[in-house]
């Protein structure tokens, strides 16, 4: 059977195997992007499984992204992180990569937090920005990759989901008013995901802020369709951890210097965890007002 037909039974199968070994019932689960799986060393009791262990999760092949499901408690919630996730240019199809987020909610989570490192599009941005995701632009998706692509499920969710509301305004204002209390800047805009693994050139950075992108990233926007199609409540933060330039020209100081991109990516990841951490430690403290 290929992942493409993984339907209700194998969800139901991995959810019984993580159940019997972490006895556990999530109530918000949350992916962690490039650099930022700390995040889950705040967890209380916590129970690891790494990736290779879970049936039909699969292992990330990218530097920065650690691969293990760890389950506890979080500001006194039932919280299962996916440390390091899987990415549509490491080869895997997006029914497999959003696996993940259908058997936890068939174990009871009910909200996801989606993080990632991005690039920022807005020029007033900075690296090392947290930027609220208000909305989306499936690119990928409407080049013809859609993780509901095939056969629908009534009972996993409708064949044709709304997504006008993807992102949940309830929890938006739990993060803003959460992030004011803490004094940490929360900038707000649409993130538009690429399949990568190449970042962009130039005019393919023109052409993503003429069609109103404010951060660009290599992931999230499956996994987020597929848990507004389980019915999942979402909340996006993109950490902007380089910012675009508008132009590429030669210059008689030097190349542009691009080769350390990735390795910025991560290495701005490692400065931002603690903000971000507090931050996502409120909105859980807070989330029941959403
Ligand atoms: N482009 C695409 N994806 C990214 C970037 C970028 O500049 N930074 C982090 N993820």
């Amino acid at each position: 059977m290929t992942e493409e037909t993984w339907g209700w039974n194998e969800i139901e199968e991995t959810a019984s195997h993580i159940q019997r070994r972490a006895r556990r019932v999530p109530s918000v689960m949350i992916i962690t992007g490039s650099g930022l799986g700390a995040l889950a060393d705040d967890i209380e009791e916590a129970v690891s499984l790494p990736y290779a262990e879970i049936p039909r999760f699969s292992p990330t092949s990218v530097l920065g992204h650690a691969g293990e499901l760890v389950m506890g408690q979080l500001e006194g919630r039932e919280i299962a992180i996916m440390r390091g996730r899987v990415h549509f240019y490491e080869g895997y199809s997006l029914p497999r990569i959003t696996f993940p987020i259908r058997v936890l909610h068939r174990m009871g989570a009910d909200t996801l937090i989606v993080t990632n490192a991005a690039g920022g599009l807005d020029e007033s941005f900075e690296a090392g920005d947290l930027m609220l995701i208000t909305d989306h632009i499936n690119l990928v998706g409407m080049a013809g990759f859609n993780p509901l692509r095939g056969p629908n499920d009534e009972r996993l969710g409708p064949r044709f989901p709304d997504m006008s509301s993807a992102y949940d305004e309830g929890l938006r204002v739990v993060a803003l008013s959460v992030a004011q209390e803490l004094g940490i800047e929360l900038r707000q805009g649409t993130y538009v995901m690429a399949a990568g693994p190449t970042f962009e050139t130039p005019a393919d950075v023109r052409f993503l802020r003429l069609i109103g992108a404010d951060a660009v990233g290599m992931s999230t926007v499956p996994e987020v369709i597929v848990a507004r199609h389980e019915g999942m409540k979402v909340l996006g933060i993109s950490h902007v951890s380089n910012v675009i330039p508008s132009t590429h020209v030669p210059s008689i100081d030097g190349p542009n210097e691009d080769e350390g991109l990735h390795q910025e990516v991560l290495d701005s990841g490692s400065r931002v965890v603690p903000k971000l951490s507090h931050l996502i430690r409120g909105i859980i403290g807070r989330i029941h007002e959403a």
